[in-house]
């Protein structure tokens, strides 16, 4: 008998770090080149098999970015784990990240996501920033593609792991 336990998960962070990308990557296994903006939230939810035949369900929260379009709080006071993404290319996306993880530390943020690290000539963010920030606030800390792929299992499989 296989066991499915539910976990909800708000993502979190700037407008156009690739969100809605990385959802949609990991439920439908697309990617929109075109995504709009997210206004007030959307909701998704996938399961995954773990390797020890358990399953995990993620309900999803996707927020918006645009803090005029934002219901934030509203979804990660009820979320268990956070996920918080920042756009490796774009400096002020990694302080709003930083931000995010100040105003949920220490109850429910769990994962740093630094998205669209297939655009490596754009980088302005090094991973071992990435991993000290990461680690300096006791969260995981993965580098991803929505556009790609790469790394977007990943993300929810190191999450899954982790839950306590
Ligand atoms: P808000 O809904 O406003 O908060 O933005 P968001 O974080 O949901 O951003 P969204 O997923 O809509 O993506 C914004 C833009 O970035 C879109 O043009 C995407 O095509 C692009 N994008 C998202 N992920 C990636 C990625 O991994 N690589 C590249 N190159 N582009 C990406
Ligand atoms: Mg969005």
């Amino acid at each position: 008998m296989s066991q499915t336990s539910m976990h909800n998960l708000v993502l979190l962070g700037d407008s156009g770090v690739g969100k809605s990308c990385i959802v949609l990557r990991f439920v439908r296994g697309q990617f929109d080149p075109s995504s709009k903006v997210t206004v007030g939230a959307s909701f998704l939810s996938q399961t995954i098999a773990l390797q020890d035949s358990t399953t995990v369900k993620f309900e999803i929260w996707d927020t918006a970015g645009q803090e005029r379009y934002s219901l934030a709080p509203l979804y990660y006071r009820g979320a268990a784990i956070a996920v918080v993404v920042y756009d490796i290319t774009n400096p002020d996306s990694f302080n709003k990240a930083q931000y995010w993880v100040k105003v949920l530390f220490p109850d429910i943020v769990m994962a740093l996501v630094g998205n669209k690290a297939d655009l490596h000539e754009k980088r302005e963010i090094q991973v071992q920033e990435g991993i000290d920030y990461a680690e300096k606030n006791g969260m995981f800390f993965i580098e991803t593609s929505a556009k790609t792929a790469d790394n977007i299992n990943q993300l929810f499989e190191e999450i899954a792991k982790r839950l306590p």
